[in-house]
């Protein structure tokens, strides 16, 4: 097992940031068992069947396949999400949209707009159990994959599919967006394209799903948008009246998300 890791990991050297973490999570998938058996089986032989299925999963990842579809799931918070290449896979920088939904005081109603897997919407639902939690999805293939999930943990999140929130009549005290933001035409790690580009690109400058999102909140108090251009995104933000904003910054120090207070 010891030469196969090591293998494994010689392999994905390229293709991979983290090698080694990828041969392992691909052994584990495998063989059926948690990371730590590995270290603890590390000198057991690994038999021709596994050996097999091994090397179909690691040629994978060598073609840049990210490690949560070939598992198909991936942790996001407290809960394991299934994903598959209709949807994003949900990143850590996401969970700073479910802190600032953990915020909210109780009862209140929140809308997740773009809600890809259900990342943002299930966390939050899952954690603070008294609040109202909506999400909306314009990609049929992404909300199948969203319901799934809610089904699957038990959380109940009213999944709706709208165009943003087009013809969603309910009133919200927060809506919390992780849109597509990435510029059009912006060259992107190979790993990326993978997911589906309705999730990554928003428009010449990565703001158009914004821009087209601020009409239809005007009644809303609070907004946390995820995004790629942070000052841009608060300028629009004030410019549609929100008179606090704050930018907060990612764990790599990126500002990564506005949130606007009325
Ligand atoms: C960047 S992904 C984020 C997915 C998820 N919120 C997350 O953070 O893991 C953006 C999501 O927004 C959806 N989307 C794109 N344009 C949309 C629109 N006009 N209305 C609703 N959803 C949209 C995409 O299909 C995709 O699932």
């Amino acid at each position: 097992m010891a030469d196969a890791l090591r293998d494994a990991a010689s392999r994905l050297a390229t293709s991979s940031e983290t090698p080694r973490l990828d041969a392992e999570l691909l052994l584990a998938e495998t063989l059926g068992v948690g990371r730590e058996r590995l270290v603890l089986d590390a000198h057991s032989e690994l038999g021709p069947d596994a050996l097999r299925t091994f090397a179909g999963l690691v040629a994978r990842r060598e073609a840049c396949e990210p490690v949560a579809y070939i598992l198909g799931r991936k942790e996001f918070r407290r809960i394991t999400l299934s994903v598959d290449p209709r949807v994003l896979i949900p990143r850590p920088e996401t969970e700073l949209l479910v802190e600032v939904g953990l915020t909210l005081p109780s009862g209140a109603s929140v809308v997740d707009v773009g809600t890809g897997s259900g990342s943002v919407a299930l966390a939050l639902k899952d954690e603070r159990p008294d609040l109202d939690v909506w999400a909306t999805e314009v990609d049929p293939g992404a909300l199948a994959v969203a319901r799934a999930n809610g089904d699957r943990l038990g959380i109940e999140v009213e999944f709706v599919q709208a165009d943003l929130l087009s013809g969603v009549s309910q009133s919200f005290d927060a809506v919390l967006a992780n849109l597509p933001y990435v510029a059009e035409q912006s060259q992107l790690p190979p790993d990326i394209d993978y997911e589906p580009d309705v999730a990554l690109f928003g428009g010449p400058d990565g703001l158009d799903p914004i821009r087209r999102l601020l009409p239809m909140v005007t009644e809303v108090p609070l907004i946390a948008l995820e995004v790629g251009l942070a000052e841009a995104a608060e300028s629009l933000l004030r410019e549609a009246g929100f008179r606090s904003v704050e930018r907060l910054r990612d764990l790599a120090g990126l500002e990564r998300t506005v949130v606007g207070r009325r």
